[in-house]
């Protein structure tokens, strides 16, 4: 595993032309257009990296983006492997550990989320606080790599209150308005019955999706500094709002992409 995370990042090196690179963003369901925004320098198909996965999703492209963004030297995966496709833990947090090997010390998490919370509006900004693990597996199980973290490593404060209150700062000055809450992961593919998301309100869940857990997870045992946004795509506040259609889910991204693109680049500028 080591093996193949240092050929890929070393595949992926000679792309940085010897820059700095410390940022990194995964660009979620609807969201991946962020990357037009991106002065970018290389756009490297996934398909081309040694031991990357590729891709499956109708409406996810698969690209390692390469450039700047707010001031900053960023690398940006357009597309991210879901669990529900089929990979395995350790493909769908693959990734996140090249970013690692490649020097990346921040990441930047959105994704689409069905909004659990009862006062949460379809396109809201939800800032992550913090997640419930759903998935059936953990991408941390089995032997431990040493050399990239703890055994047991810690889950407080997962996602940066440092980066939190700098994006709190920035949408102030932006004017966007943001929620803030937990994000309960689970697998998918099948959406929610209304129990489950009546469950998922219970246990504490503010949103609900089926990714970033896994890349959090496996960005904080390697110590990474961590954001998670989510864009509230659909309400599932009761049955008869329940709307839960990948199209629907995508457009509502696609309506919040500016927002969140801004948001973005003011948090990164001012890291
Ligand atoms: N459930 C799970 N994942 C989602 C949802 C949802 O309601 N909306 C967008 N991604």
């Amino acid at each position: 595993m080591l093996e193949k995370i240092k050929n890929s990042a070393a595949y992926i090196s000679r792309f940085l032309e010897g820059e700095k690179y410390t940022i990194g963003i995964i660009l979620g369901t609807g969201l991946g257009d962020l990357g037009k925004s991106i002065e970018i320098v290389h756009a490297i198909p996934y398909a081309a990296i040694p031991h990357f996965p590729v891709s499956t999703v109708q409406g996810h492209k698969g690209n390692l983006l390469l450039g700047r963004f707010g001031g900053k030297n960023v690398i940006a995966m357009q597309g991210r492997f879901h669990f529900y496709e089929g990979y395995s833990m350790q493909d769908v947090t693959f990734p996140v550990r090249v970013l690692h090997q490649l020097g990346i010390k921040q990441l930047f998490v959105s994704n689409a989320a069905g909004g659990v919370n009862t006062s949460y509006l379809v396109g809201d900004l939800m800032v992550i606080t913090d997640h419930i693990n759903l998935f059936p597996e953990h991408p941390l199980r089995g032997k431990n790599m040493d050399e990239l973290g703890p055994r047991f490593p810690g889950m407080t404060d997962a996602y940066s209150p440092r980066i939190r209150q700098i994006a709190d700062e920035c949408a102030a000055r932006l004017g966007i308005k943001l929620q803030y809450g937990v994000y309960a992961g689970l697998q998918g593919p099948s959406f929610e019955t209304p129990a489950e998301y009546n469950w998922i309100r219970v246990i504490g869940g503010d949103a609900v999706g089926m990714s970033t857990v896994p890349e959090i997870i496996v960005a904080r045992h390697m110590n990474m500094e961590c954001f998670g946004m989510s864009v509230i795509t659909n309400s599932t506040a009761s049955p008869e709002l329940i709307k839960t259609d990948h199209t629907e889910v995508q457009d509502i991204g696609n309506t919040a992409q500016p927002r969140m693109t801004a948001l973005f680049r003011e948090i990164i500028n001012n890291l």
